[in-house]
């Protein structure tokens, strides 16, 4: 299938993780030109270099998304250099800490709702408002199954990707009769750094590696969480023109392991 994404401009946070990553390889595969960023320039030249890819398709920033002017500098930045832009991608996120309902403290709170909220927030309000001055464009927020039901020890997380769903289905709104579809993914478990970060708070540091993945997607039919790239992939279709009839939803990628909310078994 030509998901119809040569030459066509995007931008992606979080690029640096295992999500991110997945979809700047799956970009470069479909010819697409990608504006990376991360907050760790290291990371980001790393990855630039991996994707060998020229000035004309690639071009890198370092930004933390919870500062404003660092976000707006990314979506002005990439403008700057492709042109336009096509699709902007808030991807970048954090777990947060492991803390049961007794444990749950503001520190934690400001973390995760300022990485995972106005992260997405800063990039909705500047990317949204590039894509709607141009009247084209799609926005896909990586959201989470924490979106659509709760999880023990993560309380906090769950709030945070709630709260972004309430700013997709907005901003959806606002967006859409200027030409811009704004939708979600949701995945539950992803084999990234995150994942093996969010096993080891639950579960200790003593469980092997693939016990603690074990445990962790023994819920899902198929045993196992998703891959990157099929996260990345369902990413890339949303952004795509195949997607352009699709307003504010999302889609949930759990190997039905959304504690009965996403199938019925
Ligand atoms: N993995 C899963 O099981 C899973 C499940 C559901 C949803 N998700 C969502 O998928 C998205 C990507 O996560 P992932 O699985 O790829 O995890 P990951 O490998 O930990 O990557 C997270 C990325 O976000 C970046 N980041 C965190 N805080 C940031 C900040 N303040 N400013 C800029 N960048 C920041 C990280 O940068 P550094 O590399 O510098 O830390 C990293 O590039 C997240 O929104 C996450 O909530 C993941």
């Amino acid at each position: 299938m030509d998901l119809k994404l040569k030459d066509k401009v995007f931008l992606i946070n979080g690029a640096t993780g295992g999500i991110g990553r997945a979809v700047c390889f799956a970009l470069k595969a479909e010819g697409a030109k990608i504006a990376l960023s991360g907050r760790d320039e290291k990371k980001v030249l790393a990855l630039a270099e991996e994707l060998s890819l020229g000035p004309d398709r690639l071009w890198t920033n370092v930004a933390d998304v919870t500062c404003e002017d660092q976000v707006k500098e990314f979506v002005e930045g990439a403008i700057a250099h492709f042109g336009h832009i096509d699709s902007v991608l808030p991807n970048a996120g954090y777990e947060g800490k492991w803390e049961f309902a007794s444990q749950m403290s503001k520190e934690n709170y400001d973390k995760v709702f300022s990485t995972n909220v106005l992260g997405v927030m800063y990039m909705l309000k500047y990317g949204g408002e590039a894509l709607a001055a141009q009247g084209h464009g799609s926005i896909v927020v990586t959201s989470s199954i924490g979106a659509v039901v709760g999880s023990p020890g993560m309380a906090i997380y769950c709030a945070s990707k709630h709260a972004v769903q309430g700013l997709v289905k907005s901003v959806a709104r606002e967006l859409g009769p200027k030409g811009v579809n704004v939708n979600s993914v949701n995945p539950d478990g992803v084999y990234t750094p995150m994942l093996d970060r969010i096993g080891r708070n639950a579960m200790g540091d003593e469980m092997p590696i693939d016990d603690l993945r074990a445990a962790l997607t023994g819920g899902c039919y198929d045993k196992r969480a998703a891959t990157p790239e099929e996260v990345a992939y369902l990413i890339l279709y949303f952004a795509s023109p195949w997607a352009s009839h699709i307003y504010g939803t999302k889609i949930v990628i759990d190997g039905a392991n959304g504690d009965g909310e996403t199938v019925r078994p």
